[in-house]
């Protein structure tokens, strides 16, 4: 059976991956003869398990995962014709991009994914599609910081010395801000952007985006830079209740909202080149992108739904509302690699000591 050949399959090749198989409720025989569709994951599994049950509920078709947090397209492409992956879920449109540069996904040309999903957010040759959306903003201290706007260009401001924290700059999620800054602005001014953002560290970058309102809370730092969705995940966060401290501490400052607009990033699918269910793929992704879907995604993970139909959750409602930077997300692709070797350059996560 097609099912217990990819679980194998990924328990033998894939032993370094957490594997996950969504379980199919109540549906048995029904959802085998319907078939199934084979996921390769950067998502956490369970960021997409609500999805894929309701998909699975709907349609009978099963859901089968590998979650790795590196190597999928690695994997992609040393499988080539072979591989079981009908689709790759990914955070980053950089991401996205470099599994079509590398030829391992295949156009879809579906009027449905057109209709629900902006331009902005897809790939012009219909590579890869987006399906949630976040911002890259400003924590800034609800004590220590009067001020209700920002820009990004005004992080490299000597007034803010010794008071920013920031996690690694080669984390994709800065690498993809700082492409930003380069397609806007050019790269010199991008270098010296990042400069002046070094000098104004409070401490060598570290941790994940949450460590950022952590030490925005104990006073080590006034701003930080953090994805949207963490301020949910701190303000809900039963099993770690100090994150509510954290999240409470700061406020959302949307960069640049009096001109460009903030930046913004997608998570995203793309139908693999050699997609063995090819048909099933095609449905799940329209299912991702349909009104239902996007729904399940606001409310279950607080990112922005990409289909402008749908409105974020209350809790992101409540942070006001988001100008996203118009900038085509391919963009970003084009220029992350040089981001991150201007990051190296000025010696970024070293610090500002250096
Ligand atoms: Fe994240």
């Amino acid at each position: 059976m097609q099912a217990t050949r990819f679980a194998r399959r990924g328990t033998r090749a894939f032993a370094q991956f957490a594997f996950a198989l969504t379980t199919v409720t109540g549906l048995g025989s029904v959802a085998l003869a319907q078939g199934e569709v084979n996921i390769y994951s950067y998502r956490q599994p369970q960021l997409i398990d609500p999805l894929l049950k309701a998909f699975t509920e709907k349609t009978g078709i099963k859901t089968n995962i590998v979650y790795a947090a590196d190597g999928l397209n690695e994997r992609l492409a040393a499988e080539g014709q072979n591989s079981p992956a009908d689709l790759l879920f990914t955070v980053d449109a950089g991401r996205l991009s470099e599994a079509k540069d590398a030829g391992l996904t295949q156009p879809v040309d579906d009027a449905l994914l057109k209709n629900a999903i902006p331009a902005q957010f897809r790939d012009p040759d219909n590579h890869w599609f987006g399906i949630t959306m976040r911002s890259r903003i400003v924590y800034a201290s609800k004590d220590r910081v009067k001020q209700d706007t920002i820009t990004y260009e005004e992080l490299a401001d000597p007034k803010w010395k010794g008071k920013i924290c920031i996690r690694s700059g080669q984390h994709v999620y800065n690498t993809s801000l700082i492409a930003t800054i380069i397609a806007h602005k050019g790269e010199a001014f991008a270098e010296q952007w990042l400069k002046g953002v070094k000098a104004n560290l409070a401490q060598k970058p570290a941790g994940g985006d949450r460590e950022q309102a952590r030490d925005i809370h104990s006073g080590k730092c006034d701003i930080a830079l953090g994805n949207t969705y963490y301020m949910a995940l701190m303000a809900t966060n039963e099993k770690n209740p100090e994150q509510k401290e954290w999240g409470n501490a700061i406020k959302p400052l949307f960069p640049n909202a009096n001109d460009r607009g903030s930046h913004i990033n997608i998570s995203g699918m793309a139908l693999a080149k050699y997609a063995p269910h090819k048909a099933n793929a095609l449905k799940l992704m329209e299912f991702l992108a349909s009104d239902d879907a996007q729904k399940i995604y606001a409310t279950a993970n607080n990112e922005y739904p990409v289909n402008p139909k749908v409105e974020p959750s209350a809790i992101v409602r409540s942070w006001g509302p988001l100008k996203a930077d118009p900038l085509p997300l391919e963009n970003i692709a084009k220029y992350r690699k040089r981001a991150s070797e201007l990051v190296d350059k000025v010696n970024f996560d070293a610090g500002p000591s250096t």
